[in-house]
């Protein structure tokens, strides 16, 4: 090969491998401040999201941006919420509730458009959904953001689900917290051995 050839690729290389170990310092942040992205840097990370693998090119992925002043309503949503799945909800649950999205620089509901009856299983829309969720956890993370992908009984909520569009069978997957992170942990690293097999072929293990 041309030296000019094998040092460009190498340096290619060595680009991706970089961005690898940025991958794996990953870590979920739950304290998160401004500023969030937005413009070409939420664009980006939107457009990672819409790279998520994708069963029948069916295209499920649903993102809806709350932010700004539009918090407060949302928060008004799921204290109501609470209030509808429990009339008797201890007000320092409702309190938490509503504190959570005026905390949050940004969150993004991201949804499955789910369409029932079709080739493609349910599952695997969910999945293809939930793929574009861990894309744009990534993104943020390469970006210099944080995140966390979070769910609760909100995300399962039905009144939840509809105030953003998600009528069944479609459906939130979960919100992804968005903004920087206030302080920045070690990240704990499962071992390999503990998760990765090398199967022998006998239907036992090696
Ligand atoms: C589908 C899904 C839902 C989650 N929901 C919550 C949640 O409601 N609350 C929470 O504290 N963590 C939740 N988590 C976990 C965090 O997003 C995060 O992954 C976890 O705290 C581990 O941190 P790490 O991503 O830095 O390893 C959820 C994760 C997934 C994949």
């Amino acid at each position: 090969m041309d030296s000019s050839i094998a040092d460009r690729t190498s340096s290619r290389s060595e680009e991706r491998r970089h961005a690898l170990d940025l991958l794996l310092g990953r870590r979920s942040a739950g304290v998160l401040e401004d500023p969030a992205p937005f413009g070409p840097d939420l664009d980006l990370i939107l457009d990672l999201g819409l790279r998520a693998a994708d069963h029948g090119r069916l295209r499920p992925w649903r993102f809806v941006l709350i932010r700004g002043e539009a918090r407060a309503a949302f928060a008004d949503r799921l204290v109501a919420a609470a209030r509808r799945r429990d009339p008797a909800a201890p007000q320092a649950l409702l309190d938490r509730y509503r504190a959570w999205p005026l905390r949050t620089p940004l969150l993004i509901g991201v949804g499955a458009a789910i369409r029932a009856n079709h080739a493609i299983p349910e599952s695997e829309q969910l999945l293809s959904a939930g793929a574009a969720a861990m894309n744009m956890l990534n993104a943020i993370h390469l970006l210099g953001y944080a995140g966390m992908w979070v769910t609760g009984a909100n995300a399962y909520d039905a009144g939840i689900n509809a105030s953003l569009g998600f009528e069944p069978p479609s459906r939130l997957v979960g919100f992804l917290a968005v903004g920087t992170a206030r302080t920045v942990a070690a990240v704990d690293r499962p071992s390999r051995a503990d998760h990765v097999v090398e199967w022998d072929g006998s239907g036992g293990t090696a």
